[in-house]
């Protein structure tokens, strides 16, 4: 949980700082603090998958969430790096966020249509 906050809470500031000044991304911890959190988040992820023994493409939450984590990561690269125009980067970065909110929910309901009864 609090790599998930973490996680969120360094995308959204790097969001930030790319609209008012993207010269901080460049600083090295926030270059590198992100990879590390993501990194235990998804090594937490996989150790949990093996302790409730559910795995993506067998339960389909599991398969939803990381399918959109994949789609995160995309959508989180076009935001901070890849997004040609500010237009596109600022709307990469809004939807990127939803998609966070959308895993989070798959996550609480083990729905992959979490808006669905189960
Ligand atoms: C940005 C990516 C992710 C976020 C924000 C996230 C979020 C969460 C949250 C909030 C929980 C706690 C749910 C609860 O309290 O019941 C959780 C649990 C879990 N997540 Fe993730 N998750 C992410 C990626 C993944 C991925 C990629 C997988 C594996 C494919 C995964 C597998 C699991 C498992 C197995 C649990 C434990 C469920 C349980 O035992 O109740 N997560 N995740």
């Amino acid at each position: 949980m609090t790599c998930v906050a973490t996680s969120y809470a360094l995308f959204v500031l790097r969001g930030i700082w790319m609209l008012r000044c993207p010269e901080r991304l460049q600083l090295r911890w926030v270059r590198t603090l992100p990879h590390v959190v993501d990194t235990v988040l998804l090594g937490s992820a996989v150790a949990m998958a093996l302790m409730i023994r559910q795995y993506p493409f067998v339960a389909g939450w599991l398969t939803a969430k990381l399918l959109a984590l994949l789609l995160y990561i995309v959508l989180g690269s076009i935001a901070l790096k890849r997004g040609r125009t500010r237009k596109q980067r600022i709307a990469a970065w809004f939807v990127a966020q939803a998609v966070f909110f959308y895993i989070v929910a798959v996550a609480l309901t083990r729905n992959p249509l979490p808006w669905t009864a189960p």
